[in-house]
Order: C-alpha cells, then structure tokens, then sequence
C-alpha cells in the first residue's frame, strides 16, 4: 500500500525517479507523473486502467510555462489564465511536438492547468517539468476528493500520496478549447458565467459518446458501481419502496435511513464540495439502488448537475 503524508522531497524524489505520486488538488486528487517521460505517464494509463485515448491534463506551476508546451496562446485563452489561474481551469491549446504522445493521446493539442493547491504548487515549483495527471480514480469511476479515497482504490498502484486534505472544490476543472471561438468541453469548477464575463459568450462543447474530444463528457462516467436514479425523491422514493434504498438529495430531509443531504443550507459550493464523497459514502452503504435529485441548474449546479447525469447513465 502507499504511504500518505506532507513529504514534499520525497513526492519530488519519486516523481524524478519516473514514479506515479497521488497529489492533491483543488479539484479532486490526481495521479501524476513527469509528463515530460513517455515511460512514466504510461504507469499512469496502468495504474488506472484508462484507455490510451484519453489525453492527460499537464499541470504547470505557473502562466509562464504555457509558451514552453504550446505553440499558440490566443487572448482569450490568456484573458482566463490572467483571471482563473491558478485555479480550476483547463485550457486546450497547441501543443510542441516534444511533448510525448501518450500524454496528450497523440491529439494536436495539450490540456494546461495551474491549479491552485499550495502543496502542489510547492512540489511543481521543486520540480523542472511539468505534472501530467488525470484523476486518481479507475477509470470510469467517482474522482476522489482524500487522500484516503485514492488510498482506497489505487493505493496498490502507486508508492506515495501527497496528502493535502479534503479537496476545496470538489469537482474537477472546467476544460475550454479555442479551436472554433471559445468553448466549453467540460463543465467544471469555474462557472460558464464567470468564463463569459471575461471572454464574452461561450458555446458549450454537445456530448459525443464514442471519440470523445473530453472522455469527462462520456455519457456514462464519474459513476458509482451501483444503479443511480436521478428524478423528482419523493416520486422516486414511492416507485421504489419495495427496495433498499439510499437517496442523495441537495437540500431536503427525506428523513430517510440512508440519505446524504449534500448541503442543507442550500449552497451549491458546498454540494460540489461534498459531491463525490457522499456518492462514494452511498455506494458502501448496503442498499441496492441510489436515487438522487438534481441541484438549482445555475453556476456551479450545472456542473453538479452534469456530473450526477453521467454518473446516472
Ligand atoms: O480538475 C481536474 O482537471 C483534475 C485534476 C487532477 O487536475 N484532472 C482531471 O483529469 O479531471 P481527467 O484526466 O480525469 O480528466 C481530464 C479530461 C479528460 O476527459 C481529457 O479527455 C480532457 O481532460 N483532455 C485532456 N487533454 C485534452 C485535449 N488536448 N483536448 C481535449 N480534451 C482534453
Ligand atoms: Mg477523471
């Protein structure tokens, strides 16, 4: 099993080494690895059972790097960067062509990130290369927002896990491309309204199910391995009485014995916060169905929303 802790020289040491680390985010926690080294990033693609299709984000420690992995960085792509970074933000851009294949899944163009977690940025600012690292869950599979959870499902796979506590956001990073005007590829922890007050209006990216540009917009992903229903509870909760059930619901008591309330004051941060934690929760629980309402679809809800969608499909 890995070892979780703080130990920012020895994640450095290992990540040298072309080893796989769990590192913390503000979004969820990651699986990284020099995205410089073909033969490290491919431990990653192993440890996960992701399908090589799937192209990695690269995160960098700062704005100034973006020239070093991309060829073109368009204003409006610099505008998001200046505003979001570091942050939960993708941006999908050129790519130099040194950058190996397996990272960037042989596409034209690479994910850059900064994200914003100070742990990681200490380990990044260590390091002279940057972090390719998708989500530290089997592929397919809820992110993990602990060290634990990553301990839990892949802790076998890898020697270390940076542990920098329960992730902020929860949810990972909106992804944007600009290859055809601005657009959303995947709905994430910066909102479509705050993008478009720095860029003006965004098209959002349509859901495709085979080669996807963003497998994050598989129709089926981030699902527990038990059926989630997603619908009206109290309509859900009376078709399903004959079963054992666990409900997961925004803001209401269904004064249910097995229910998550994701946030009981109403706060949709506070749901994206707690989102894959209580899916994880509800799927050890030992009922056979999870039935789930959706949250406001505004802000952060619509990402909320996406989510609990594909992870009902
Ligand atoms: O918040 C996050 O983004 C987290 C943390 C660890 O940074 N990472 C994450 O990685 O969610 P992953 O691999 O689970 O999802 C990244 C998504 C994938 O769906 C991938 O297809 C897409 O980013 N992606 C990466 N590079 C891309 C590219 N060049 N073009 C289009 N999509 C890309
Ligand atoms: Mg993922």
């Amino acid at each position: 099993m890995a070892d979780l802790g703080t130990d920012i020289d020895r994640a450095a040491a290992l990540l040298q080494q072309g080893e796989v680390v769990g590192i913390p985010t503000e979004t969820v926690y990651g699986l990284a690895a020099n995205a410089l080294r073909g033969d490290a990033v491919a431990k990653i693609f192993e440890a996960k059972n992701r399908p090589f299709f799937d192209p990695l984000i690269v995160h960098l420690a700062s704005v100034d790097q973006v020239g070093t992995y991309a060829t073109e960085f368009p204003l409006a792509a610099r505008k998001l960067a200046e505003r979001f970074w570091p942050g939960p933000l993708t941006l999908v851009l050129p790519r130099r062509a040194f950058l190996p294949d397996i990272t960037t899944s042989g596409l034209p163009t690479v994910g850059l990130r900064s994200p914003r977690h100070p742990l990681l940025q200490q380990l990044l600012n260590r390091l002279d290369f940057p972090l390719a690292a998708p989500s530290a869950n089997p592929f397919g599979y809820v992110s993990p927002t602990t060290a634990q959870h990553v301990q839990a499902q892949l802790g076998h796979t890898v020697p270390y896990i940076l542990d920098g506590g329960p992730c902020q956001v929860g949810i990972e990073s909106t992804i944007v491309g600009f290859a055809d005007g601005v657009t959303i590829l995947r709905l994430g922890g910066v909102v479509q309204e705050e993008i478009e007050r720095v860029v003006g209006p965004v098209k959002l990216a349509t859901q495709k199910n085979s080669n996807p540009l963003a497998p994050g917009q598989l129709e089926s992903h981030y699902s527990p391995r038990k059926k989630l229903v997603l619908g009206k509870l109290p309509e859900l909760l009376a078709l399903h009485s004959h079963l054992q059930v666990s409900v997961l619901s925004f803001q209401t008591d269904y004064r249910h014995k097995s229910q998550v309330i994701l946030s009981p004051s109403g706060d949709v941060r506070e749901a994206a916060q707690r989102l894959f934690a209580s899916l994880r929760a509800l799927d050890a629980e030992p009922s056979e169905l999870i039935l789930a309402e959706a949250v406001p679809e505004s802000g952060l809800g619509r990402a909320i929303n996406d989510r609990l969608r594909r992870a009902s499909a």
